[in-house]
């Protein structure tokens, strides 16, 4: 039996998004899923017919309303059981989203009734002793603002830099601000492979996207810190183990480095000086071959087919000491509705992140993604990620044996393995 004791102090909890749980949102993302719901259930066979556990999430996958995000978990309504269930977890610090159109749904026009609705939220974490780590963007935009052409209009830093100041100004104790939620996903599913809303799948859009959101970023680093002096900031980068498949290879080890330029270090250099810490989202390895084969061997692989590659964790985290900057993980988990792999995968990404630690990596704290089951973008309601599981037709909330698991990390600072 080994132990592994993490550093006092160290930040235990579950994430989730506002348009993933909340339900009732109006935005380009919800406009969208209406239009594309039947394309999506029509599409799924195609997608995801090859994976072994295809006849368990057939029926699901090929249902037009698992593709409506709707009234999703309800957790606009049920925030407060959802966090005596954290709680009881031993939680003590909880990432979400604000949804930005919900605060802003008219260009310019403050909706009160929503602010204090986030208000009563962040009371409630508190009052449960949790630390509120806030998102700013986890995707959707108001109507207004896709309708003048979202990320890509030239004023997009300015909206956005004006959101974000608001909500500082709104809730000053918030210590810990996310500005953007991976910003690189949104670039490639949005704008290089055109899977998400505004289905763009152009090279010149994804270059220009990703100038606007780091100059977004930019802004509202400079004005989230005038308006609230003590706030640290920073945003949720994904990032993932990019390897050559032979390292005797110079053109697999030419592909892996372009890789992983563009996937982990570009929008970090875009932004440079401007973070107070690291959020770090891991879920995806890659064996590259040249010029560009996935070699990965997929041993264990998710319900979503995802490689579950826990020794990535480590090397990720290794990789961001130069930085010398806190490091927090904000998201790592997996779709899996049997609670198969989820107590193996959280112990061997923790195992990996302790030795991180060790090897004088500042880790400072862990979110599990999700702390519920919750709407996984374009594939819907099937994927199951949460430590908790919900019945969406009940909203009846289960806790997942792995969950327990975590929770006795959680709750003693310490891996036991
Ligand atoms: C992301 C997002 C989450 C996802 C999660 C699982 O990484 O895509 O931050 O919204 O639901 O990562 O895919």
């Amino acid at each position: 039996m080994e132990k592994y004791r993490f550093p006092d102090g160290f930040f235990w909890g579950g994430a989730t998004s506002a348009h993933q749980v909340e339900g009732g949102n109006i935005n380009d993302w919800s406009e969208w899923e209406k239009e594309n719901a039947e394309r999506l259930a029509q599409e799924s066979e195609k997608k995801f017919g090859y994976l072994p556990n295809w006849n368990d999430i057939k029926a699901e996958a090929q249902y037009l309303q698992n593709y409506i995000s709707g009234k999703a978990c309800d957790h606009y309504n049920l925030y407060e059981e959802d966090f005596n269930i954290a709680k009881s977890l031993g939680h003590n610090a909880h990432r979400f989203s604000i949804e930005w159109s919900k605060i802003e749904p008219e260009e310019g026009k403050w909706n009160e009734k929503e602010i204090e609705h986030y208000r009563k939220v962040i009371i409630a974490l508190r009052a449960r002793g949790m630390e509120p780590f806030v998102t700013l963007w986890h995707w959707p935009l108001p109507l207004w603002l896709r309708d003048k052409g979202g990320v890509k209009n030239k004023k997009f830093p300015g909206y956005f830099s004006r959101y974000a100041e608001r909500m500082a100004r709104e809730f000053p104790d918030i210590k810990f601000w996310i500005t953007l939620n991976e910003p690189t996903a949104v670039i490639v599913m949005s704008y290089a492979k055109g899977d998400w809303p505004p289905q763009e799948r152009n090279p010149f859009a994804a270059m220009k996207v990703y100038k606007k959101l780091a100059q977004a970023h930019n802004e509202a680093y400079r004005k989230i810190h005038l308006a609230s002096h003590d706030a640290s900031v920073g945003f949720v980068n994904i990032l993932s183990y990019i390897e050559p498949n032979s390292k005797k290879s110079l053109l697999d080890r030419f592909i892996a480095r372009i890789a992983e330029y563009f996937s982990n270090e570009k929008f970090l250099n875009l932004t440079k000086s401007n973070h107070d810490f690291l959020a770090v989202d891991y879920y995806f390895h890659s064996r590259l071959q040249f010029p560009g084969k996935v070699k990965n061997e997929n041993q264990k692989i998710s319900d979503m087919g995802w490689e579950l590659y826990p020794e990535g964790i480590y090397y990720v985290l290794k990789d961001l000491k130069k930085y010398g900057k806190p490091i927090y993980i904000t998201e790592n988990g997996l779709a899996d509705a049997k609670d198969k792999h989820r107590e193996w995968y959280i112990k061997e990404c923790l195992k990996n992140t302790h030795k991180a630690i060790q090897d004088g990596v500042d880790v400072r704290g862990y979110f599990y993604w999700s702390l519920l089951d919750n709407f996984e973008w374009d594939k819907g309601f099937w994927p199951r990620f949460g430590l908790v599981e919900v019945n969406y037709n009940t909203q009846e909330r289960k806790i997942r044996e792995s969950a327990k698991e975590y929770a006795k990390i959680c709750k003693s600072n310490e891996l036991i393995i």
